[in-house]
């Protein structure tokens, strides 16, 4: 099985490709900018006894998701399990966001998802099996002030997920997104402390969660035991949302 991993250089991506290989998975890591902490990663997934390769690409980018398919394919062979990772936010006020903020986060969250699950159907299709796993966010569920870009694009790919495991069900390909809440990253390391406490006040189980704990999630999905399960969305979220 071969798992391709889109913003796998750090933070969840980087807990994903793990948990695949310590579950004997090959991983193609997608980075777009930080080759040496990407490579640091497959060296760590090697160590694991699987196969692994790093791949550049701007996942936002059509033509350059066009090329990362036939690199991957070329040097590990055929896609059979795609999660959809790569994330930013350009956090603002509505009357203050910039087109260019909105454009940038709605490019790399949701039409790279587009771009990417296009072209892994292709060979999933023909194999008759697939699992794409897209990772969403609980602010795709329930919005966050501040965030209108990022929400969007997360409820955006909620919708996706559900429309593309209709199409595709009848060719063994399950599609299921991952809600995480807040999770410790570097994404959320840039939050400042108050807003890390008011965080901490609405979750029910008390704690921050750990990318790993995400990562054990996108398994479920990606591997057999979740083979009667298509077009969902599972929280991790220590309980913030319950929707
Ligand atoms: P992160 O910022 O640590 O990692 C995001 C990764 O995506 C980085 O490696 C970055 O280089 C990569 N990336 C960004 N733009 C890219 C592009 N155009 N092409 C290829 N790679 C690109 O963030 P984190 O926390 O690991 O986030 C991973 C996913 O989880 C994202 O989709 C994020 O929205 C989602 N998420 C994270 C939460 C959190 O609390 N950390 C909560 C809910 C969802």
């Amino acid at each position: 099985m071969l798992a391709l991993v889109t913003g796998a250089s750090r933070g969840i991506g980087r807990a994903i490709v793990l948990e695949f290989a310590r579950n004997g998975f090959d991983v193609a890591i997608n980075y777009n900018r930080s080759s040496e902490s990407a490579q640091k990663i497959c060296d760590e997934a090697v160590a694991l006894g699987v196969k692994a390769g790093i791949f550049q690409a701007d996942v936002g980018d059509s033509e350059q998701v066009k090329e990362l398919f036939s690199k991957v394919k070329a040097s590990l062979g055929a896609v059979n399990v795609l999660v959809n990772n790569a994330g930013i936010t350009r956090d603002n006020l509505l009357m203050r966001m910039k087109p260019e903020d909105w454009n940038a986060v709605i490019s790399t969250n949701l039409n790279a998802a587009f771009y990417c699950t296009q072209a892994a159907l292709r060979d999933m299709a023909k194999a008759h099996y697939g699992r794409i796993v897209n990772i969403a966010s609980v602010v795709g569920l329930v919005g966050n002030a501040g965030q209108a870009n990022y929400s969007a694009s997360k409820a955006g790919i909620i919708g996706f997920t559900k429309s593309a495991a209709r199409e595709y069900s009848a060719r063994g390909i399950t599609v299921n997104a991952i809600a995480p809440g807040f999770i410790e990253t570097d994404m959320t390391e840039i939050l400042k402390p108050e807003m890390k406490d008011s965080i901490l006040k609405s979750i029910p189980l008390g704690r921050i969660g750990k990318a790993e704990e995400v990562a054990k999630a996108v398994m479920f999905f990606a591997g057999e035991d979740s083979a009667y399960i298509t077009g969902q969305v599972l929280a991790v979220d220590g309980g913030m949302t319950m929707c």
